[in-house]
């Protein structure tokens, strides 16, 4: 007997329809009709995918709770039909030590209405086996932000430790490189957003993933490269994908966008990597060789914004605009179903280790987000149940949104309206 049956949800790609029954927050049967006389949920022949999967989220939680906190970004999560997301460890404190580790999960756990897990990051290297112990999603490192001795200091400790090595997630721009290109740009005055690409180019993300993977295959580590954002990045990840498990992830704004909209909305499409040119960003064709989909949720306050391109801060808030872009997607044939759940749902919950979420199935977690894809609408930043109320998708026509996200059995989201939910730190099964 289950506690509520989901009736006539349609399973996607095989498009037949099914009753859910779940208990205790698990899926405990999929049957073609529901037992009549136990209270239900009638889908009336929607689609349902499982609840999407967010490795890379900054909730600014704690100490930039002006920017976002774990209530406005996991409302935010909601709403855009994730039922999952891993927190990235810049905050302040960043997540950088195993006490900054703790305050953050005791925090996530009182105000997320979604589940959630954590990236840690590293101050002190020798810190690292007693991090582990505290399980983060994985050991986030921003190559723009160390050298390369800290780095290899790290890949140390984590290949000294016993048994299972956690994964590095790594943000992969060459810090010599950016720097000294930043500091010519600089110099010459141009205050004209459009430059922020030259300030940060293509070749810093070469030669950081290039390093990245030799570190990798020197010490017998997984690693996960975040948001790659050019051509030359994926090929090189792909190269070595049959020898080690590098993994790729790639944001809906390196994907959809160009550095023409540096142009269009200035410092509201400034955020790092920068969004490419055409010759070198990547495209739908290049989904089928990516991993994860990631949206980088990275807000920041609008007054930050209107800084000049050298002082804004970079970053993008995009919970809320994802999955109704690649719904559109669907309906304009470009990309399937399939597609979602792989980069969202199943592929996220493999590299992360996340065992009982990603898929539909008998006894994994019931988390869902149901889509009406025959709804449009206009992105509109305004709308946000995110604090970061600017968007470099305003205006874009959708076709295609969540309608409600189901956590664990529970409605989270119905039609834009979020609800009251405790939100639970993810087991992983390392
Ligand atoms: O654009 C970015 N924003 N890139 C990063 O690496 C950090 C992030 C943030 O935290 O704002
Ligand atoms: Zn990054
Ligand atoms: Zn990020």
């Amino acid at each position: 007997m289950a506690d509520i049956w989901l009736k006539n949800c349609k399973i996607v790609p095989e498009n037949r329809e099914y009753a859910i029954g779940i208990e205790n927050g698990k899926i405990t049967s999929l049957k073609k009709a529901a037992p009549g006389g136990e209270e239900n949920l009638d889908l009336k022949g929607a689609v349902i995918l499982p609840g999407l999967i967010d490795g890379h989220v900054h909730l600014r939680d704690p100490g930039l709770t002006h920017k976002e906190d774990f209530r406005t970004g996991t409302a935010a999560a909601a709403c855009g039909g994730f039922t999952t997301v891993l927190d990235m460890p810049n905050t302040k404190p960043p997540t950088n030590t195993p006490q900054a580790f703790q305050e953050k999960l005791e925090i996530a756990d009182k105000k997320s209405l979604v589940d959630f897990g954590l990236h840690a990051g590293v101050d002190d290297p020798s810190q690292i086996k007693e991090m582990a112990e505290l399980k983060p999603a994985s050991f986030k490192i921003f190559m723009d932000l160390v050298e390369k001795e800290f780095l290899t200091e790290i890949f140390q400790e984590i290949s000294e430790i016993k048994g299972h090595k956690p994964l590095i997630s790594l943000h992969c721009e060459d810090k010599q490189i950016v720097n000294r290109s930043t500091a010519k740009e600089r110099e010459k005055g141009n205050l004209n957003p459009e430059i922020y690409g030259k300030a940060r180019p293509a070749r810093a993300e070469t030669v950081a993933v290039s390093n990245a993977i030799l570190m990798a295959l020197k010490f017998g580590l997984s690693i996960h490269i975040c948001h790659v954002s050019t051509g030359k990045s994926l090929e090189l990840i792909n190269n070595v994908q049959s020898e080690i498990r590098v993994t790729s992830e790639l944001t809906p704004h390196h994907l959809f966008l160009d550095s023409k909209y540096l142009e269009k909305f200035g410092n509201l499409a400034k955020t790092n990597p920068p969004l490419r040119d055409l010759k070198h960003k990547l495209g739908l064709s290049d989904l089928r060789r990516i991993d994860i989909l990631g949206t980088d949720h990275a807000p920041h306050t609008l007054e930050e914004k209107e800084m000049n391109i050298w002082d804004a801060p970079p970053g993008i808030p995009n919970l809320e605009v994802t999955l109704p872009l690649l719904l559109t997607q669907i309906n304009q044939k470009e990309i399937s179903f399939k597609d979602i759940k792989r980069l969202f749902c199943e592929n996220p919950a493999k590299i992360f280790g996340i065992n009982s979420k990603g898929v539909i199935r008998e006894g994994m977690d019931a988390d869902f987000v149901v889509v009406d894809m025959k709804k449009e609408g206009v992105i509109r930043a305004d709308d946000f149940k995110s604090k970061a109320k600017y968007s470099p998708f305003e205006g874009f026509k959708v076709k295609g949104m969540p309608v409600m996200t189901i956590v664990r059995g529970r409605v989270v989201m119905e039609e834009g309206e979020v609800f009251e939910n405790k939100g639970k730190s993810v087991e992983y099964k390392f």
